[in-house]
């Protein structure tokens, strides 16, 4: 066992000066660089998950509970900034949810006109009632009965509709959540394309603009105007005409009728709201970050192509997460210090907290760990599925997770049983965001 914990420590050892290399030459590329300028060319590059596991890699030596002064989140008060990147320091900041608090709650609010949704709360009534209530309504065994037939045919009609030619975004991976929502949901929105923006704008304002821009928190708050008129109406009508459909929607109203707490309309209209937000545009983005992974490894993509063409989904899931967990849609997860307290307590990296510091939890770091993880650098698809934190840990975990696991090899099964899938040539094959955090374009071939 000791010489376990030698070799790893090693090999952290040798990992974390070929990164530091790494980070020297792509930092200097960068700087002789001649296009765009410096730091447009440092934010491309410092931003892809590749540079960021290199940094990571030597943090998890280095510094592994690194403590810093300055306040890099501007979104949200706070103190100070904390990376936490080891696996087991990872969980356990997410595991102390009292100490680490969720604090999206102001954010939530802005956007409901008032209302909180339950991934802004803390431990509570309140968390419990609500989550609770929509695990009631969106249930496991949806998944076999609705969710993965439809994502199938769904996907298989997009890409059959293709032509040996798609843009995996505009053409399947955006529009197949929102086409998911319009049917399971029952709240398709005004438009396919006005449900999409809607969620674009209020997931990047509450989860990923840390910055704190003016542009942003404006487009979110007359999206989350919007957006709630359209589920305060869509209420409203379902309940003059209920219909015979059993979607969400008419299940919470199945449950308001049965009296149920915390089902009054309000309460039904901001947890939907919290749903969709999650459910659109992470799906979109988490399938062409994985979809990105397999299409650059020849070898990996064929073994997925093998089993999409087999049906067999267990296989096909085992190689797009693997695939995700290079790239997953967050590379870290955080929460404020509510309290003075200390992260990995009685160890040699443990460290003071101070109340009101950003905690940044790496995720991405903890599924490179060496100290949890088998060979984290390969590219595996026998990993345990605990090896993976590719949508949250602890008690704020996705609620989506079943969906995730089911539905996204789903959406990718059509596109990733093609032969010869492949970049298209130039600019057209790189992923293009337009500006955003989400892939608006990408265009691949294939063999139809
Ligand atoms: C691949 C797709 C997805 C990814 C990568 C993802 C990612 C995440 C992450 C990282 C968290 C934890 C946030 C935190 O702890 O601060 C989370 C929580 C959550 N997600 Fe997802 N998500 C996905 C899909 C979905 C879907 C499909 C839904 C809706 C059905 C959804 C609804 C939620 C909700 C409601 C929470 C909060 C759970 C709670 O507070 O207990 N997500 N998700």
């Amino acid at each position: 066992m000791w010489l376990t914990a030698i070799r790893v420590r090693a090999e952290m050892v040798v990992g974390a000066m070929v990164s530091s290399w790494a980070l020297i030459a792509l930092v200097t590329a960068i700087f002789q660089g001649e296009h765009a300028t410096v730091a447009s060319r440092l934010k491309a590059r410092l931003t892809t998950s590749d540079t960021q596991r290199h940094a990571l890699r030597i943090l998890r030596l280095v510094w592994p509970n690194l403590v810093l002064s300055e306040r890099f989140v501007k979104a949200y008060d706070n103190t100070g900034t904390v990376l936490v990147s080891r696996a087991s320091d990872v969980t356990e900041m997410l595991d102390r949810e009292a100490d680490f608090a969720v604090v999206y709650e102001p954010k939530m609010r802005a956007i409901t006109g008032g209302g909180n949704f339950f991934l802004g709360m803390q431990d509570s009534a309140d968390y419990q009632c609500h989550v609770s209530n929509m695990r009631v309504a969106v249930r496991r065994d949806d998944l076999a009965r609705i969710l993965v037939p439809l994502a199938a045919r769904l996907g298989a009609e997009i890409v059959t509709s293709c032509a040996g030619r798609i843009d995996v975004p505009a053409q399947l991976t955006r529009r197949l959540p929102a086409l998911l929502v319009a049917e399971y949901f029952g709240t398709p929105g005004p438009s396919e394309a006005k449900l999409i923006e809607w969620c674009e704008a209020l997931f990047w304002y509450l989860f990923i603009d840390l910055a704190g821009e003016q542009r942003i928190a404006g487009a979110a708050l007359r999206a989350g105007q919007e957006f709630c008129a359209y589920l305060d109406a869509a209420i409203a009508a379902r309940k003059t005409d209920p219909g015979p459909r059993d979607d969400i929607l008419a299940r919470c109203l199945a449950m308001q009728a049965a009296d149920l707490p915390g089902m009054d309309d309000l309460s039904i209209r901001n947890n939907l709201f919290g749903l969709l937000i999650g459910f659109v545009p992470t799906l979109a983005k988490a399938s062409v970050n994985a979809l990105a992974q397999l299409v650059d490894r020849p070898e990996q993509l064929a073994g997925a192509r093998r089993a999409a063409l087999a049906d067999d989904d267990a296989a096909l899931a085992a190689h797009v997460f693997e695939a995700l967990r290079f790239d997953p849609i967050n590379p870290v997860i955080y929460r404020r210090a509510t309290r003075d307290t200390t992260i990995a307590h009685g160890t040699p990296r443990g460290r003071r907290v101070a109340k009101g510091m950003m905690v940044m939890g790496a995720n991405l770091s903890a599924m490179f760990d060496p100290m949890k993880l088998d060979d984290p650098d390969a590219f595996r698809t026998d990993r345990p599925w605990g090896d993976y934190m590719l949508w949250g840990y602890g008690m704020h975990n996705c609620f989506g997770a079943h969906i995730n696991r089911a539905v996204m090899p789903q959406i990718l099964k059509p596109l990733l049983r093609r032969e010869h899938l492949r970049r298209s040539p130039g600019a057209a094959g790189r992923v293009d965001l337009a500006g955003g955090p989400y892939p608006a374009h990408w265009i691949l071939e294939f063999v139809s």
